[in-house]
Formats: C-alpha cells, sequence, structure tokens
C-alpha cells in the first residue's frame, strides 16, 4: 500500500514540475515592442535638424554691388569717396550742382552768398545737373558731403529725394573744417524715407587710407 502512495506522489510530482517549466519561458518574448519605440522617436528629431540647416544657408550668399555718391564743392569730399571706393572696389557717382558753386557763392562771411541763402532755408532744393544713376544691382551706397553749416548741403537733400533706396545699406559720410556729422545724416535719412541708413562718419581731408579701411571694417 505504501509502495503504491509513493508511486501516485512521484507521478503527481513529475507532472507538476513539467507544466511549471513550459511557463518559465513565454516573458522573454514580451521584450520586442521597445526596439519599435526607438525608430519612432529618432526620425523625427533627425529631420527637423536638417531642415534647419537647409533653410538659413543660402540667404548668407547673396552680396550686391557697392557705389560711392559725394557732392563735393572743393574737392575735399571727392578725395575721401574715391578713396573709399577705391578699398571697396565700388563705383563711384558724382553729384554736381546745375549752377557751379562760385568762390563767391562759397563765402560763408557773407550773409547774402548763394550757401548762406540756400542754407538758410532748409526747404530749399538746389538742382542736380549731372545725369541720374540707376542703382539697380546696389545693396550699399555710401554717400558724402561736405558740412556747411553744420547740416548737409540742400542739394544732398535733393538727392535722396530722388531716389527709392529700399533693400539699401545707406552709409554717410562727411568732411569738414572741424563740425561733426551732426544732424545731417539724420535729415537725409528722414528726408529720403527709404533705406536701411547707419550712423554717419566725419573725416577731415588728410585722412588716410588706413583710417577710412578700419571704418569700413568696423562697419561688417
Ligand atoms: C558755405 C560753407 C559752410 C561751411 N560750414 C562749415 C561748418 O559749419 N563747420 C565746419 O567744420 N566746416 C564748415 N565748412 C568747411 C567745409 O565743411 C570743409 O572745408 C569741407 O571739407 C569742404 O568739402 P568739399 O571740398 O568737398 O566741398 C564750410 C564751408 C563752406 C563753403
Amino acid at each position: 500500500m505504501k509502495k503504491l502512495l509513493a508511486i501516485i506522489l512521484t507521478l503527481l510530482l513529475v507532472l507538476g514540475l513539467a507544466a511549471c517549466g513550459g511557463s518559465s519561458e513565454e516573458p522573454a518574448e514580451e521584450s520586442t515592442p521597445e526596439t519599435t519605440a526607438e525608430a519612432e522617436t529618432e526620425t523625427p528629431t533627425d529631420d527637423a535638424e536638417e531642415e534647419g540647416t537647409e533653410a538659413t544657408e543660402p540667404e548668407t550668399s547673396e552680396e550686391g554691388k557697392t557705389l560711392v555718391v559725394y557732392f563735393s564743392a572743393t574737392g575735399t569730399t571727392k578725395g575721401v569717396a574715391e578713396k573709399i571706393a577705391a578699398i571697396t572696389g565700388a563705383d563711384i557717382y558724382e553729384i554736381e550742382a546745375a549752377q557751379e558753386y562760385t568762390s563767391d557763392d562759397l563765402n560763408y562771411n557773407d550773409p547774402n552768398s548763394r550757401t548762406s541763402m540756400e542754407q538758410d532755408d532748409s526747404d530749399f532744393r538746389t538742382e542736380i545737373g549731372s545725369d541720374p544713376v540707376s542703382l539697380d544691382g546696389y545693396t550699399t551706397v555710401y554717400i558724402g558731403y561736405p558740412i556747411w553749416w553744420g547740416e548737409e548741403p540742400r542739394i544732398m537733400d535733393t538727392f535722396v529725394e530722388s531716389y527709392n533706396f529700399d533693400g539699401i545699406t545707406m552709409i554717410p559720410f562727411c568732411t569738414s573744417g572741424s563740425s561733426g556729422i551732426g544732424r545731417s545724416s539724420e535729415h537725409l535719412k528722414t528726408n529720403a524715407g527709404t533705406g536701411n541708413w547707419l550712423d554717419g562718419q566725419r573725416f577731415s581731408g588728410s585722412t588716410t587710407e588706413d583710417e577710412l579701411r578700419e571704418w569700413i571694417e568696423g562697419l561688417q
């Protein structure tokens, strides 16, 4: 009887162990979804980075031409303008008065001289005699003039009111005995109404090419 019970118990134990062994291998199969999750999170990040790089690159590679525009009654501003054009490789355009200024016209000790009268009236517009210039293709314009009675000669107002400077960086410069550029560059910007105007700079007639180069490099 004891032997029979022992055989039955042994059989039950063997069957029980066989049943447990089968279920212990199943959890290994549940790990597969992790790889799917990884693939889904990586793709959008890579795409966003690539799109950002492509969008910014082309804008920095375009550069337009540079023009130096100037008015000069006695040659000082002309000299500075020519140096700026040589340094920058720019084209150059001279604003000439329809009626050339004589030395009597330029006499600032005479309250009735032509320049004294013109500068007394901020609405006066001196007529330009030189052929108009085309601004097509220019993205930078240096614009130079002498200081007369602390301001820009009225012919400069005639010039800036005659053109559209949209999309152009405007860089004023002047020459003078001692006065700074003062209100003149602000007047030009206001009267022009278009263009991206930078702060202007005053130079003396003896300004060297190295000094001008340093100023130009500082603008970038
Ligand atoms: C009518 C007139 C007014 C001037 N007013 C001033 C002035 O207010 N401040 C100054 O420093 N120089 C003044 N100057 C000197 C000129 O600005 C200076 O000589 C300038 O460099 C001349 O440039 P340009 O040779 O290109 O005409 C005046 C000159 C003239 C003819």
